[in-house]
């Protein structure tokens, strides 16, 4: 019988739901028999697999597959695949909550409150603007990057995209410089690949607005140049907000996180725990996911929708 285990996943759920299957995972050894494999933080790699001679499959349990060695994978005959699609609302509505928060100033207004009273009625913000006059900027018009879009749109925000893979409705631009130079936004909402790693750059950075945000909830490894968006929060009046960060989980060095801890740029800076995923319906969402992935595995030795 096929047995499945969990590295760091539900392995309570796991037993209740598939008790004949469900064996207990150990960190160290060489397991045999198992089969089937749901990860959710573990970096999936050769000196894992050498550990799992009888696995056939594995599941991330996520959006973001950048854990998961696919070609240890597809030399081992492992097949993967990951749960997209359970949380596009949840990611969407958290950057567009980071984009409404600074269309309004809050972040700044609150912090210049808290260092100076006399501020209370002080209307200086200038770049505080209309729907209509704010243009946002999507990298990566797939499921999360589509929702934000509809979702701006329909609030009365200009919209524009760049994604040279897909096919883009409305407000496509055919280059990546074009979406940095014109948008007051821009929400970065492409996988971490080879392709994406280290996008925002120093080049990248300087070619966005002066007072523009930038908004990451894709993956911590699109920052390539920390200093480079600290120098545009510091001297272009540039924001940011970052749900995710390059130091993961170990975020106590991180520069972002230490500059956003000791409040430095009057609120311009806004980070939350890798957390834009999170809500009641998308964690029962995420293993109705897993449970068809895991039937359909044992049912027919295939995943529903393989990335290997
Ligand atoms: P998706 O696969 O539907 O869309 C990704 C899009 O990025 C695709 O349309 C692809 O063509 C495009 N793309 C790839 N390389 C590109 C490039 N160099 N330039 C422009 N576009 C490029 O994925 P989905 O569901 O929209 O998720 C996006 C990412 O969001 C995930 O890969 C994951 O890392 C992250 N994520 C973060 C979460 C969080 O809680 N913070 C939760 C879920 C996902």
């Amino acid at each position: 019988m096929a047995l499945i285990a969990t590295t760091d996943g539900p392995a309570e759920w796991l037993e209740r739901e598939f008790p004949e299957h469900c064996c207990q995972w150990h960190s160290t050894g060489v397991l045999r028999g198992i089969e089937l494999l749901l990860v959710h933080q573990t970096q999936v790699d050769l000196p894992l697999l050498h550990r799992l001679p009888d696995l056939k499959g594995v599941i991330r349990l996520g959006v973001g597959y950048d854990k998961v060695d696919l070609n240890a994978c597809l030399q081992r005959g492992v097949s993967v695949t990951n749960l997209p699609g359970y949380c596009t609302e949840e990611v969407a509505l958290s950057t567009l909550a980071f984009v409404m928060d600074w269309v309004r100033g809050h972040g700044e207004l609150e912090a210049n409150l808290k260092v100076d009273p006399a501020r209370w009625q002080n209307h200086l913000l200038a770049r505080v603007r209309g729907l209509k006059d704010v243009r946002v900027g999507v990298i990566g018009a797939g499921r999360i990057g589509s929702k934000v879009m509809q979702l701006a749109a329909t609030l009365g925000f200009q919209i524009c995209a760049y994604d040279p893979h897909v096919s883009v409705p409305e407000g496509r631009v055919d280059r990546l410089e074009t979406l940095l130079q014109t948008a007051d936004v821009v929400s970065l909402h492409v996988p971490l690949q080879a392709e994406t790693a280290g996008l925002i750059d120093a080049a990248f950075i300087s070619q966005m607005k002066d007072d523009a945000l930038l908004i990451n909830t894709a993956r911590g490894g699109l920052l390539g140049d920390v200093n480079a968006l600290l120098d545009g929060i510091r001297h272009r009046g540039m924001s940011a907000c970052f749900d995710v960060l390059p130091e993961e989980p170990d975020i106590a060095q991180s520069p972002l996180f230490q500059h956003w801890l000791q409040g430095t740029y009057a609120g311009r800076l806004r980070i939350t725990p890798h957390n834009a995923f999170h809500s009641a319906q998308s964690a029962e969402q995420l293993l109705a996911d897993a449970r068809q992935e895991l039937v359909h595995f044992l049912q027919n030795g295939t995943f529903v929708s393989p990335i290997l």
